[in-house]
């Protein structure tokens, strides 16, 4: 297997490890039942990627063997964003017959931590992963790694919740606090219950640490975990 160079920003932000391990700990408490996790928002920049990323190396570093599947084939940052080299072949070479399952997957530098990017733009990424072909690479994988985290398109404009709930266990919902109305928020739970999809929990994310702080102001990059959220729904 191939390994990955990446530049990592150290994360020193108490409320950031605090919140990423207690999401952590709610995944966990979620069952073995529970091992493909979907990462979604209802926009493009609420922090999917960013939520995605640190959960997995947070997991991987507790001793778990992790894939994080890069599987927002239209607006893939991660490999500018991490600096990561040594990647040839990424998702969409794959769902288009050009590469293996083994050769879209990487190593990394951290132990247990392991990585496919969504590789070069797909014309249409609705329908390669509405098929055969990325559901075989989920079951493959999923008997390979403890957890499998996609790092999902953003529900509703791009990907279908019925076409996420096929191949995941659960999802989790990022919400970048204060930007999103309630009302979106609202509609994408109607969606993701409607493609039964069951929601493992909410990240609150870029929560904003003005209030009381005497006017200086700064973005925390910190998580607030809202687990069972959904619990009154569950089947
Ligand atoms: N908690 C946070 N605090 C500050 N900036 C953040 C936080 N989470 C994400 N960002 C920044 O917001 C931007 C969008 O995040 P990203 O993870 O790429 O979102 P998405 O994958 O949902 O489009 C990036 O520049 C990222 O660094
Ligand atoms: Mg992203």
């Amino acid at each position: 297997m191939k390994k990955v160079t990446m530049n990592l920003p150290e994360v020193k932000d108490y409320r950031l490890t605090e919140g990423l391990n207690q999401l952590k700990t709610n995944l966990a408490f979620c069952g073995k039942d529970i091992k493909v996790i979907t990462i979604t928002s209802s926009v493009q920049n609420e922090g999917k990627s960013s939520v995605a990323f640190d959960l997995s190396k947070t997991m991987a570093e507790g001793g778990k063997k992790i894939l994080m599947v890069d599987a927002d084939l239209r607006k893939s940052v991660l490999a500018a964003k991490y600096h990561i080299q040594g990647i040839d072949k990424g998702l969409s070479h794959y769902l288009t017959g050009q590469a293996e399952i083994e050769d879209i997957i990487y190593e990394t530098e951290t132990e247990g931590f392991y990585l496919s990017v969504a590789g070069p733009l797909s014309p249409d990424p609705t329908s390669l992963l509405d098929s055969d072909q990325f559901q075989k690479f989920i079951d493959k994988v999923r008997e390979d790694y403890d957890y499998v985290i996609i790092d999902a398109p953003p529900l509703g404009v791009v990907i279908d919740a019925a076409i996420i709930g096929k191949y995941c266990d659960g999802a989790v919902l990022v919400i970048e606090q204060g930007v999103i109305k309630r009302k979106v928020v609202q509609d994408v739970i109607k969606q993701l219950k409607r493609g039964k999809v069951r929601i493992l929990g909410a990240v609150l994310n870029k929560v904003d640490e003005r209030i009381g702080a005497y006017g200086a102001y700064d973005y925390k990059y910190s998580y607030s975990y809202y687990g069972d959220s959904d619990a009154e729904d569950r089947h």
